[in-house]
């Protein structure tokens, strides 16, 4: 039986790795040497890695492509993309190679409003909490002026602070509700620390309203925290181009081909089991320039699903049409993202990946974002309504399936042209691998 572990964060990097290893594998040489060899050798930069987290061990790699062409806003870009999923930087490059010859993507912005709340507790007349807080919002923005002092400078700050009665939802319960313009950051500290004093603002000026009585006066707090639902922190990206130049596709005419993909979307509207897996492939896209770009994919994901949920039912995050002869084909998306703070300046290949962007701000960077999601789910939507999905995924994981037999590079050589002609099946693959072996 293993037994829980007292002060593990105490342990040295090297004492972590060998109780790891020792406890929980069966050949713990093996895995100290693997987790070693993912260190990095310039000692700055590793210790740089181990101090982002608590319990570092070691790093977790991921591949880093580029996917070219993205003609945005008239602005050639190379999107720089961090996924292990074998085909999405190919489909996001031949999507962005596609529209690059019909005008490329147009983008907006939609909104940058970001939100936050204090969550609290309140046993009372509402009607009496509703002219406190009347009374105490000049206080609530005074006591926040430090902290957003070098926001406002820059043209950032609070929009608006609200009294929220959600007590019809679950007794005594009320919120302040929170809007802000972080600008390039995204902000989340700023936020925080804002409704934090909030918090402390109301919980204090409660005890001294004499209008409230005793039971009215002890507000409690539960929680004062950004939400990632930024509904109204969003962008807008599309493609189009007359039918006729939908062209090079296989061996439907170019209108059924748009007629096809509209279908595609419409049912990803009305049915939430495609819906899901529509709005995946569009995630492929946009977290890995997340990623890339030092952003919080989590953030992102729940708050474009929640975008995906906002009428009551779950649906597709892109939209197509057919109108006079022309195709469009767009997204709305909520993306609450920043190119300042975090880890923006402090993870190399960040920083790396913003310059190779050309240094974008926030609303640059949601843009270009908003393209790769748009890429994906155009270039997902066009395998499925042709080819089929595994012609173009298998041709890509063919390199995966080769490498977990141990094909050698010649090998390796020899089989990717075979598969040129042939269909890769994971079966097919390890057949025509075997056939290869004994031929030797
Ligand atoms: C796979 O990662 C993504 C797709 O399933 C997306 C889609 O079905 O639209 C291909």
């Amino acid at each position: 039986m293993i037994k829980p572990i007292e002060g593990f964060s105490k342990l040295s990097k090297e004492e972590k790795i060998k109780w790891v290893a020792n406890t929980y594998t069966n050949n713990s040489e093996e895995t100290i040497e693997i987790l070693k060899k993912y260190w990095s050798n310039d000692k700055k930069l590793q210790q740089l890695h181990d101090e982002f987290i608590e319990n570092t061990i070691t790093n977790f790699y991921l591949p880093l492509g580029i996917a070219p062409n993205f003609l945005i806003n008239n602005k050639l870009y190379a999107i720089p993309m961090a996924i292990e999923e074998s085909s999405v930087v190919a489909a996001a490059s031949k999507a962005a190679k596609f529209w690059q010859n019909r005008g490329g993507f147009k983008t907006s912005i939609i909104g940058t409003e970001k939100v936050g709340q204090v969550h609290f507790m309140y046993h009372g007349d509402t009607a009496k909490l509703s002219s406190f807080f009347t009374k105490i919002k000049p206080k609530l923005l005074s006591n926040v002026a430090s902290i957003i002092k070098n926001m406002e400078k820059r043209g950032g700050g609070i929009n608006n602070i609200e009294l929220r009665d959600k007590s019809v939802d679950l007794p005594n319960y009320h919120q302040i509700h929170c809007t802000f313009e972080t600008l390039d950051a995204m902000g989340a500290n700023f936020i925080n620390s804002c409704l934090e004093s909030f918090a402390d603002t109301l919980k204090e000026e409660a005890l001294n309203y004499s209008n409230f009585t005793e039971r009215e006066r002890r507000i409690e707090i539960v929680m004062s925290i950004l939400s990632n639902n930024t509904p109204n922190c969003l962008v807008r990206a599309e493609v189009s181009c007359p039918v006729d130049d939908l062209k090079e596709h296989h061996d439907i005419s170019p209108l059924e081909f748009a007629e096809k993909m509209v279908r595609a979307v419409a049912i990803a509207k009305v049915e939430p089991y495609r819906a899901v897996t529509h709005n995946k492939g569009i995630m492929n896209g946009v977290d890995a320039v997340i990623l890339a770009t030092g952003n919080d994919f989590r953030a992102i994901e729940a708050g474009a699903h929640a975008y995906a949920a906002k009428d009551g039912k779950y649906t597709s995050l892109t939209h197509a049409s057919i109108e006079n002869n022309i195709f469009r084909f767009w997204i709305e998306i909520p993306l609450a993202l920043g190119t300042v703070g975090g880890l923006t300046s402090l993870h190399p290949m960040v920083r790396m990946a913003l310059e190779i962007l050309q240094r974008p701000n926030a609303k640059e960077l949601m843009q270009i974002v908003a393209s790769a999601g748009l890429a994906q789910n155009f270039g997902a939507l066009r395998s499925l309504i042709t080819t089929g999905i595994q012609q173009g995924h298998m041709k890509m994981h063919l390199l995966n399936i080769l490498n977990q037999l141990g094909a050698t590079t010649a090998e390796k050589k020899t089989l990717t042209t075979y598969f040129k002609k042939h269909t890769a099946t994971h079966s097919a693959v390890v057949a025509a691998f075997e056939n290869l072996r004994t031929q030797k």
